[in-house]
């Protein structure tokens, strides 16, 4: 007898444990101070205090109304997970008091979770002012910077109108960005939905993102990159690169877009270093089952990057660029170009392959075609436009 109620009372301290566990505290930003078209930067600040001393799984609850935000620091490292679930809208000022390239930005947190929320950047009275003639819109807000997370989840979330970037991933290991909404003018300069550099183990699963820049972009040190299931357009589509630029750029490695959908974007699938450039190397990036609404250059490696001629075209690319494919690609191209695969004449592209694409171009400028220099591609499958049947220009 004696023994059954001492296991009794360890089932029931055991059960009281892992409920304990299992349940977060919440933290509602209410109890802070926040109010409904009031700025809510001091009560968030407090309250993160709260939520990141929390020494057992904690979630910050935003209630749903709209809420002025003039910029957010979620910094850790904090003592347990924590998830922020934001039932609201955030908004920027519209007009920028002083020149940061920061509003809300996560930073050194393991086992984060971002779930919900709409975090509108109020970019449209800033468009056009900052960048007529670079892509360098100088010092604006980027909408919401990861920095050094690991382990996390963000979910559901709509970014809207960022003045500069959407989302910046830098140094990151293990997040996945799940339903995730990007929304811009196609015309908003430097919009790019999620960019990210120098971090491994991102999935982007399941999103949309309208922009007017590229729709993900991945910079050096890009490392096991899988995006699936997500939908582009309008913007520059999705993009490795621009590699090259500067000195000790660390290698982009296991790239993997499967099962996307590009529409009415100024490209498709893409590669781009600059000439004249410093070394670097990309292996081991896989674009397949990929539908092309609309788009120009659908399959495009452009070692010859050079915007607003800030290069010497006649220095060939240094960085290397090998085991490419581009599988079961097809619809339709608004450029007569469907392929081109433009590689540096230093250090050619090695082992491309190209699988099973058909792409149609209905416009005045001619037949399908395609455009080859420094690569000798393995080829197989349906071949529409014929890829690298032509010698180069
Ligand atoms: C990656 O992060 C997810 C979400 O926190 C976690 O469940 C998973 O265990 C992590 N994977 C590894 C290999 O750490
Ligand atoms: C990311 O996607 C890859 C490939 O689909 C998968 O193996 C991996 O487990 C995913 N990681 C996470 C954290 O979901
Ligand atoms: C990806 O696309 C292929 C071909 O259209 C299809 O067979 C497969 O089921 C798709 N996978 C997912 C996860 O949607």
């Amino acid at each position: 007898m004696a023994f059954k109620s001492i296991d009794i009372f360890a089932l029931s301290f055991l059960l009281l444990l892992a409920s304990t566990v299992s349940q977060a505290t919440v933290f509602d930003l209410n109890t802070y101070g926040a109010k409904p078209n009031a700025d809510i930067t001091q009560a968030l600040a407090n309250a993160w205090k709260d939520v990141c001393a929390a020494t057992s799984p904690s979630k910050l609850v935003i209630p749903s109304g709209t809420y002025t935000l003039t910029e957010a620091k979620l910094l850790g490292p904090c003592k347990a997970p924590i998830e922020v679930q934001i039932q609201g809208t955030l908004q920027a000022p519209a007009v920028m008091t002083k020149a940061s390239d920061n509003w809300v930005v996560i930073e050194r947190l393991d086992g984060f979770t971002l779930n919900g929320g709409i975090f509108d950047g109020q970019g449209k009275s800033s468009y056009g002012k900052h960048c007529a003639k670079t892509d360098y819109c100088g010092k604006l807000p980027i909408n919401i910077r990861y920095n050094f997370i690991t382990n996390s989840i963000i979910r559901g979330i709509t970014s809207l109108d960022s003045k500069q970037f959407h989302m910046n991933v830098l140094g990151c290991n293990n997040v996945t960005f799940d339903h995730v909404t990007v929304t811009a003018p196609e015309d908003s300069p430097n919009t790019d939905g999620i960019h990210i550099g120098r971090s491994t183990g991102i999935n982007i699963t399941d999103s949309n993102i309208k922009t007017g820049d590229d729709c993900i972009s991945l910079g050096d040190g890009a490392k096991q990159i899988t995006v699936v299931k997500t939908t582009c357009g309008p913007g520059h589509g999705i993009s490795v690169g621009s590699l090259g630029k500067y000195p000790n750029e660390e290698p982009v490695e296991g790239v993997f877009i499967r099962n996307c959908t590009l529409t009415n974007t100024q490209n498709g699938v893409r590669i781009k270093t600059w000439p004249d450039s410093h070394e670097g190397t990309a292996s081991d990036m896989h674009f397949e089952d990929i539908i092309m609404n609309n788009v120009g250059n659908p399959i495009l490696i452009d070692q010859e990057y050079c915007p607003w001629n800030q290069c010497k075209l006649s220095v060939p690319s240094k960085v290397k660029l090998s085991k490419v494919s581009f599988k079961k690609i097809t619809g339709t191209s608004s450029t007569p170009v469907a392929v081109k695969l433009v590689c540096s004449g230093g250090v050619p592209c090695e082992n491309v392959e190209v699988a099973d694409v058909n792409l149609a171009y209905s416009g005045p400028l001619g037949p399908v075609t395609s455009v080859c220099k420094n690569v000798k591609p393995i080829l197989s499958g349906t071949q529409t436009p014929s890829t690298c049947a032509t010698a180069a220009a």
